[in-house]
């Protein structure tokens, strides 16, 4: 039974809910509980360990009321978030834990799963630590490798953000602050001049490349950049352009650019965070890219606004007809609107069975791995795995059965700041083959996933702490190429006996 005031958040940074009061359960609870409702700004933390820590233990070690330790891998695992949220609403009545079902609100239950979560992470990583080498070679489940660095830091990179191939093997790789490198063998050898300007402000700047499957025969190459607003330099949106390279010597300049997507200028804002980007083909005549959600939470469920959404357009930047908002009325960017509901995309991929996958940012906890379908909604911010920055509740990550809205195949708890997302493809990791590799900032790791359809198979941690992972991407050799920030170097992995 809660019987203190819990501390009130004042001054908060992080996303508040726009939720409303759940007051009718109240009278239903006795006189001296003071309930959790969904509008209260408490500390998750603080409830905790007020509240469980004197049987569960601060760091989730248990001990206290004949409990067990959560640190361990069997119930650190995506497929225990119901059944712990049930256990804590409803209780443990024959093993001596009460049900929080009338004293809080499902918000903060959730939140409590959350604060549980990043415990367990916290415990295991202290533990088992990350992966590490032995003479040189990493053991992972199915292939062991090497990591070999390609660019070092005396190779000039700035906040890189992405890389993609030409055929004949030279690499191309963008800055953040608006350049584009050219790359041979472990050396930049020339950058690309004639760029379009970008803002950069916050999290934009130029972001995305991808070179065309048929470069060889018609030379288009695609950038995803914020662009600044005409008359406000300070502001900006994604936008996605297409041009041809002009080599003169080791340089080459940018010529011919078309504009694939942009959208209404009225949109472009100076908010610095949550610009989306990345670039892929399917192979069929299109292309999908992503705008972030600009800090506008509810704005992604918007269809009239481009703000959180997945689009398709044409390779020319021309609206498909089977597009599934093609012909709803509105701003330009709507028609090419294939999916919404998102919050930040940092990664995107068609696997090698022609589904299209994100992964993306949540707040604090709850990043996903979503299959992609025409039309879906996925959920931001109604729906979400995560709790505010301010250690607050935020959402239940589970739709009423009147909120048609899509799920992740995969969650990660605490968030990775997921970044970066490709498939294994070619011969050098053949038991990798058709799995998604896909990178984290804050969690400096790459992770391989392995999906049936669109369910998990298999997760494992690949690599861990080397720096913040902005793309991860099958080279044209098979060996998975890793672009970091800080340091700001390009390795990869490639096979070891
Ligand atoms: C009076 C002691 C006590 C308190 C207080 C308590 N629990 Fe429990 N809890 C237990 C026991 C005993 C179990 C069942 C044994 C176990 O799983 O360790 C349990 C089980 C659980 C489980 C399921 C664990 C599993 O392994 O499946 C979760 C999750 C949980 N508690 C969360 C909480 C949270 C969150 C709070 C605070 C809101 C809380 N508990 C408060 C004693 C307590």
């Amino acid at each position: 039974m809660i019987t203190r005031i819990y501390s009130i958040i004042v001054g908060s940074i992080g996303i508040i809910s726009c939720s409303t009061l759940v007051g009718s359960k109240d009278t239903a609870k006795p006189e001296s509980a003071t309930k959790i409702t969904d509008g209260q700004q408490v500390s998750v933390s603080q409830l905790y360990n007020d509240t469980c820590s004197k049987c569960h233990g601060v760091n989730a070690e248990g001990g206290g009321g004949g409990t067990k330790s959560l640190i361990n891998f069997d119930k650190y695992d995506q497929k225990w978030d119901k059944p712990f949220f049930d256990t804590i609403k409803n209780g443990a009545p024959n093993m001596g834990m009460e049900a929080y079902g009338q004293t809080m609100s499902e918000k903060a239950i959730w939140a409590l799963v959350v604060h549980l979560r990043e415990l367990q992470a916290k415990g295991l990583r202290a533990q088992f630590g990350s992966p590490k080498p032995s003479g040189g070679v990493y053991s992972s489940k199915r292939h062991n490798f090497r990591i070999e660095t390609i660019l070092d830091q005396s190779q000039g990179l700035k906040t890189p953000w992405a890389i993609d191939w030409l055929p004949d093997g030279k690499m191309l790789v963008t800055n953040l602050p608006g350049t584009m490198f050219i790359a041979e063998g472990s050396k930049v050898i020339g950058k690309i001049e004639g760029l379009p300007a970008t803002a950069t402000i916050g999290q934009g700047g130029l972001m995305d490349v991808a070179v065309h499957p048929d470069y060889a025969n018609n030379g288009w190459i695609y950038i995803a950049y914020a662009e600044p607003k005409a008359d406000d330099p300070k502001a900006g949106l994604t936008k996605i352009v297409r041009g041809k390279l002009k080599f003169t010597g080791k340089n080459a300049q940018w010529t011919g650019q078309q504009t694939v997507f942009e959208a209404d200028q009225q949109f472009y804002t100076s908010a610095g965070i949550h610009f989306g980007s990345r670039i892929v083909f399917d192979g069929k005549g299109h292309v999908f890219f992503v705008v972030g959600e600009r800090g506008g939470n509810m704005l992604a469920q918007e269809l009239g606004n481009p703000f959180g959404k997945i689009y398709r357009t044409n390779e020319d930047g021309s609206i498909p007809a089977d597009n599934p908002f093609a012909k709803q009325p509105g701003p330009k960017h709507v028609g090419a609107i294939w999916s919404y509901g998102h919050r930040n995309p940092q990664g995107l991929v068609i696997d090698l069975a022609g589904n299209l996958w994100d992964t993306e940012h949540a707040p604090r906890g709850g990043d996903e791995v979503n299959m992609i379908a025409k039309g879906s909604n996925y959920g931001w911010p109604v729906i979400c795995f995560g709790i505010n920055y301010n250690d607050s509740p935020f959402q239940v990550p589970w739709p009423t059965a009147s909120q048609k809205m899509s799920m992740p195949t995969f969650r990660w708890l605490p968030s990775i700041g997921a970044c970066g997302l490709d498939v294994v493809r070619g011969n050098a990791f053949p038991q990798w083959k058709g799995d998604l590799v896909a990178g984290g900032l804050s969690g400096q790791n790459v992770d391989r996933i392995r999906v049936s359809g669109d369910k998990l198979v298999e997760r494992e941690e690949l690599i861990q702490g080397m720096g913040r992972v902005r793309d991860v991407m099958t080279g044209p050799d098979g060996n998975i190429y890793v672009v970091l920030n800080q340091p700001d170097i390009v390795i990869r992995l490639a096979p070891a006996k």
